[in-house]
């Protein structure tokens, strides 16, 4: 009867979290996709917990143990989710990421310990279900740990270039087949212990190749891996709601990755050999641009007066700044004077998917004047002004321009063909991928130094 209930309330848990991504994926209805994974996560918890006391030789302690163990779990995510702040946030879900990998490894090594009763073909699928789990565990947990540590800037973002670097990836995995045969025909800890230590220098080693430009690809990667740990671990506990949910992860983190892999132009494959990206600056630093040109908030108070067509681009400097309430309310303002404005968003502006669109949001943008790079690259010839709020990497010119440049044939939002640009920044400092860029000395481009949301705030007063 209990396991009935319980599968009935698995599949319901299952199909919410389905809509939940669904939702997720409109501004529209991103609220109700929330709501519809918060059900589906409730249900879901009550109904393994339930389960688990059921099952339970003391159900009362039992029931105890894991409520305080959520209370703990809880109480600790709770305090970092409020204090994160949005530019953090990608180092957070690459913390976050690295549990679920040690949870993996854990639910692997509980899972051999205790699977005696086991015979025949059943004991061997469930062998290779505990080594895969451990294997895919280990790696998700020391890549995220490594991913971490760049991100948050605690080691270097640069990428570590061992010789001989994919031939000691092919290694890691050459060996950790054999250990697998070893394995499932001597069911011993030590192949299982051995190809653990392998598989954590092997995600560490991933990652840690992998340079800082192509970090936000590696963090949903490291998400769709943790997915797949989740479902490593659904098979090993033979729970189906856990193997449905960590499929779910797995491939929408592996669908993201590769959306983010076109919108940067690189191949999936050649993130994952690594090498891109670095600390200081790489292309174009000792050519000589020219002179930029620089206007302060009255002049462009007053451009924006004459213009008919504004098109805003934000990028991280509008996170770092929070301009994104002025920003709001100098749009309003500028559509009450009967002013086109709308947003021009990069898939990779910021330092994770959907960053501009969440701080938009959050200060009430109309999401019908929030477009994607390619909704809007086709008008920018036809804007007078375009309005560059803190991004660099996403407008650079040389994407587009030099074939030698390290982002050369990342697609950009082209707002060089625009009749003005403005670009909001503090100093000629490159972006994040170190590459200087041609925009700023372009004829039609001004620079407003300084904090922007200073800046906007000192446009609206001059409006
Ligand atoms: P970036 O190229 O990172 O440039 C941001 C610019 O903002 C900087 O040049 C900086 O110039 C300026 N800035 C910083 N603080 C500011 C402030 N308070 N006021 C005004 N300006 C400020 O930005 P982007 O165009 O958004 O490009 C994103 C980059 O990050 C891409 O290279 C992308 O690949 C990478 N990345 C993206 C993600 C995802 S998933 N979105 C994740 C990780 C990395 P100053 O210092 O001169 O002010």
């Amino acid at each position: 009867m209990t396991d009935n209930l319980v599968q009935a309330a698995y599949i319901v848990a299952a199909v919410l979290f389905v809509l939940s991504l669904a939702g997720l994926s409109k501004h529209e209805s991103a609220r109700q996709g929330n709501a519809f994974g918060i059900v589906g996560m409730v249900i879901a918890l009550g109904a393994t917990i339930w389960f688990a006391a059921d099952r339970a030789s003391d159900p009362g302690l039992t029931l105890t143990l894991i409520l305080c163990a959520m209370a703990v779990g809880a109480a600790i995510g709770l305090w970092r989710a409020r204090v994160v702040e949005m530019t953090a946030m990608p180092e957070l879900v690459a913390m976050l990421h690295s549990f679920v990998g040690l949870a993996a490894v854990l639910v692997g090594y509980n899972s051999f310990n205790t699977s005696g009763g086991l015979t025949g073909s059943e004991a061997n699928i469930h062998l290779v279900e505990v080594f895969l789990g451990v294997f895919i565990g280990a790696v998700t947990f020391t890549g995220s740990v490594v991913a971490f540590l760049k991100l948050s800037a605690r080691i270097p973002s640069r990428p570590l270039m061992l010789p001989h670097r994919h031939l000691l990836n092919l290694g890691a995995l050459v060996v950790s087949a054999l250990l697998l045969v070893w394995f499932t025909a001597a069911e011993s800890w030590i192949p299982l212990v051995l190809m653990t230590i392998v598989a954590l220098a092997f995600g560490w080693h991933l990652v840690a190749s992998i340079g800082g430009g192509d970090m936000p690809v590696v963090v949903s990667m490291l998400n769709s891996y943790s997915g797949w740990a989740a479902a490593a671990a659904g098979f090993m506990l033979g729970n189906d709601l856990l193997i449905v949910t960590g499929a779910l992860v797995g491939s929408s983190g592996a669908i993201l990755s590769y959306i983010m892999c076109k919108a940067m132009n690189r191949s999936f494959v050649s993130v994952i050999a690594g090498g891109f990206g670095s600390d200081g600056g790489v292309s174009g630093e000792e050519r000589d641009y020219g002179a930029h040109r620089e206007a302060n908030a009255s002049d462009v108070a007053a451009l924006l007066a004459q213009a008919r067509s504004v098109v805003i681009t934000p990028g991280y400097g509008m996170a770092v700044a929070q301009a994104q309430y002025p920003v709001a309310e100098l749009t309003s303002r500028l559509r009450a004077k009967g002013v086109d404005v709308r947003f021009g968003i990069h898939p990779v502006a910021g330092r994770l998917p959907g960053h501009m669109n969440v701080l938009l949001a959050e200060a009430k943008v109309p999401y019908d004047i929030v477009l994607g790079m390619d909704e809007i690259n086709g008008d920018l010839a036809r804007t007078d002004v375009v309005l560059v709020i803190g991004a660099n990497d996403t407008v650079n010119p040389s994407a587009a321009e030099e074939p030698s440049s390290p982002i050369a044939g990342m697609p950009v939002l082209r707002v060089w063909e625009a009749k003005d640009v403005v670009v909001f920044k503090r100093s000629m400092a490159t972006g994040y991928a170190g590459v200087q860029n041609p925009l700023f000395f372009k004829d039609n481009s001004q620079m407003l130094f300084g904090d922007a949301k200073e800046r906007v705030e000192d446009i609206l007063r001059s409006i």
